[in-house]
């Protein structure tokens, strides 16, 4: 399950990401970084069309840095990014957006003196439909009902856990095919963490499929059908979650004590 060293990486995706439902972002030697400074040396990774497929690694390791390459906010200096087959990586943003790949960043911004349902409203921008909009809204409200409950209250007064809720909904109403959403378990309680985790779960199942950044391995591998763990712009190691979960060297390195007591509800 380890990788080879750079030059003889096992490619990506050998462990059956993908499936029959296919390859829908494929990541192939990236590189990229910050003026002269290379972070990422040759990232690999895929994510398959319906899975839930996390992102692993300490901090500072890149892993919001790749994320901000797929979504064209970073240019790529090397390598190409594929989404649903066609080559993305010298798209702007929005187009990247318009093609149905959002990103919902590290940071839980969202605009304190609109109301929740307005700050759900701005992820919309992009589309017209007002009928299918109010439907989506509905929708996120169903994933969300905290959001539904406060959705006239202004976001500055909620939560941390329900301004998580707030920006991964604001991230739904652009209708994404694939969602990459950045720690969404940072800095929240066990309980408020498994609640977004499964309201992610549920959102998978209604077609959509995610790229979750994390910290928090052992929760996210539980969530997970396919794992990435990355190190220094490398990815370590790759496998099947439950393959990861168990192995022994990712028990030692990246899974601590339990953080949430009812993890069960996450396994399937
Ligand atoms: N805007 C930036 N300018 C310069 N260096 C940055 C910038 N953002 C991140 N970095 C550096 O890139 C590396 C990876 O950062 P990042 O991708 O944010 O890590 P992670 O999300 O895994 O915590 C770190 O060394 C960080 O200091
Ligand atoms: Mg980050």
């Amino acid at each position: 399950m380890f990788r080879d060293p750079p030059g003889g990486c096992v490619s990506a995706g050998a462990g059956g990401v993908g499936g029959p439902a296919g390859v829908m972002l494929k990541v192939s030697g990236l590189e990229t970084g910050y003026g002269r400074v290379r972070i990422l040396r040759g990232v690999d990774l895929e994510v398959g069309a319906g899975q839930i497929v996390a992102l692993l690694g300490g901090n500072g390791t890149g892993k919001s840095t790749l994320l901000r390459a797929v979504s064209g906010l970073l240019p790529t200096w090397e390598g190409s990014i594929e989404f649903d087959g066609e080559t993305i990586h010298r798209l702007r943003p929005d187009q990247i957006v318009r093609r149905g790949l959002v990103q919902v960043t590290q940071g839980k911004d969202s605009y304190p003196a609109m109301t929740v349902e307005e700050n759900l409203m701005l992820g919309a921008h992009i589309r017209a439909g007002r009928r299918e909009i109010a439907d989506d809204l509905e929708r996120i409200y169903g994933f969300f009902p905290r959001l539904r409950e406060r959705r006239s209250q202004m976001s500055g007064t909620l939560s941390g856990g329900e301004v998580q809720m707030l920006v991964i909904g604001r991230g739904l109403m652009a209708r994404p095919r694939l969602i990459m959403l950045d720690e969404p378990s940072a800095a929240l309680a066990p309980k408020v963490v498994l609640d977004i985790f499964v309201a992610i779960n549920r959102i998978r199942d209604t077609g959509v499929t995610v790229l979750i950044v994390e910290q928090n391995v052992r929760m996210a591998l539980l969530l997970a059908e396919y794992g990435y763990i990355i190190r220094d712009g490398l990815i370590l190691m790759e496998g099947e979650a439950k393959g990861l979960l168990a192995d022994p060297n990712v028990k030692s390195s990246f899974l601590g004590g339990s953080v949430a007591g009812s993890e069960d509800e996450l396994v399937h």
